[in-house]
């Protein structure tokens, strides 16, 4: 039996492709690139991302090319991206920020006109549909994170389209995976856990505050230190992920560690406990969309198909940066912010930089990324400390209205 076949028949029957088990997200996002994009091509993808995802572009040999986004969801907007820009990729690759969907009926429609794969990063939606079709089947490959929804910080899949794809795939990710060690599978059940622990006995604040002071988090700000000239230097080396293990492996040392059964035994727990988790999150999204700080993009698709059970709730507000900060002392660590752009972050040497920058640069310093799994006290805490909403200023550059997406809703709370 293929290594993690249980924990992928799982997934299987959710999504309905086939999948293959990997150690997280991050792995499977690096199999499809190397599967499908030759070194040396450009891939197309929002700047509002996660750092770790730019290395992994990187790693894989390829030219992260940033594309303009919506200024309502952060998600590539395909309608801007110059014609230009789209002669001259080779892949696309979705974010679905926070688990609200890309365009992907869109996005595919002009990937099959160019002969190229659209690459789905699902890792926060887990849970989203478009017109009732599962993120993660739009494309040639899905990437999936168990690190997200089901909170285990580990595991992840790649689904893609066939068995044949599949078992190749698998024969690939047992190249990258390195061997296991005990003391790592149990530091990886024991970390959730006493997560759990810290937020059950109310200790986040201290605990938090206590590890900023002492230099234990990876991140000083919401980006790692980039180290231009050794980042540089590993280009020498791609596509190899061992080149860029030091980038790619923030905030989950054991992205490719091959997990025994005790923690593939917790994760298939945890997989089972998926349905009440995906529950919980739609009565927080339903919650959080209903205040003055939720973005349009958000209240609209409520009305249209119920609450999605998104990852986070992106919360647009004033002056973010000290709020976020403030939240600690309720108790409260805003993860997943996303600012600055990866383009203004990296720089043109290693992101070739959007050509309609400023959406990405609004939406990545006005969102507070909620966790709709604390909803209730995420609004309080927001009310006692005076937040207030943020408009974006670009009200006259509205994408072009589209089945799978955004409001042109006025503005109005
Ligand atoms: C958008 C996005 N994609 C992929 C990943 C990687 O997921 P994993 O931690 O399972 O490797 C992350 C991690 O935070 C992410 O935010």
């Amino acid at each position: 039996m293929p290594y993690g076949s249980r924990l992928a028949a799982m997934m299987t029957r959710r999504i309905g492709r086939e999948c293959v088990y990997t150690p997280s997200a991050r792995l499977a996002l690096y199999l499809a690139l190397r599967r499908w994009c030759r070194p040396g091509g450009r891939v197309l993808m929002s700047p509002v991302n996660d750092d770790v995802i730019l290395f992994v572009v990187l790693a894989a040999g390829l030219r992260p090319v940033q594309a303009p986004v919506s200024q309502w969801d952060g998600n590539i907007d395909p309608a801007a991206v110059p014609e230009s820009t789209w002669r001259n990729v080779d892949a696309v690759l979705t974010t679905n920020l926070y688990g609200l969907p890309d365009r992907v009926v869109q996005l595919g429609r002009r990937c099959d006109q160019l002969g190229i794969p659209l690459i789905e990063d699902a890792a926060h939606a887990i849970g989203t549909h478009v017109d009732g079709q599962p993120i993660g089947t739009f494309g040639k490959a899905a990437a999936f994170s168990l690190s997200k929804h089901v909170a285990a910080m580990a595991g992840g899949f790649l689904a893609v389209e066939d068995a044949r794809t599949r078992r190749e795939l698998e024969l690939l990710r047992d190249d990258l995976l390195t061997p296991r060690r005990l003391r790592d599978d149990l530091a990886t059940t024991l970390r959730p856990l006493a997560r759990s622990t810290v937020r059950t006995l109310h200790l986040v604040r201290p605990v938090w505050r206590t590890m900023q002071r002492l230099g234990l988090l990876e991140r000083d700000a919401f980006r790692m230190a980039l180290h231009a000239p050794r980042l540089a230097g590993s280009a020498r080396h791609a596509p190899s992920l061992a080149a860029y293990e030091p980038w790619v492996r923030v905030d989950l040392h054991g992205f490719r560690s091959r997990h025994g059964a005790l923690v593939r035994g917790q994760l298939e727990l945890r997989m089972t406990l998926l349905e009440g988790d995906l529950a919980r999150r739609r009565a927080g999204v339903s919650l959080l969309s209903g205040t003055t700080w939720s973005t349009p993009a958000l209240r609209d698709r409520l009305t249209h198909d119920g609450p999605p059970s998104l990852f986070r709730v992106p919360l647009l507000v004033n002056d973010r940066d000290a709020l976020a900060d403030r939240l600690v002392d309720h108790g409260i660590v805003t993860g997943y912010i996303y600012d600055p752009p990866l383009d203004d972050y990296a720089g043109a040497e290693f992101a070739e930089p959007s050509p309609a920058p400023e959406a990405a640069r609004w939406f990545a310093s006005h969102t507070l990324p909620a966790d709709p799994l604390t909803a209730r006290r995420i609004a309080a805490a927001l009310t006692k400390e005076g937040a207030t909403p943020a408009h974006p200023p670009l009200s006259a550059h509205l994408p072009a209205a589209d089945p799978t997406t955004t409001p042109p809703t006025p503005l109005g709370h």
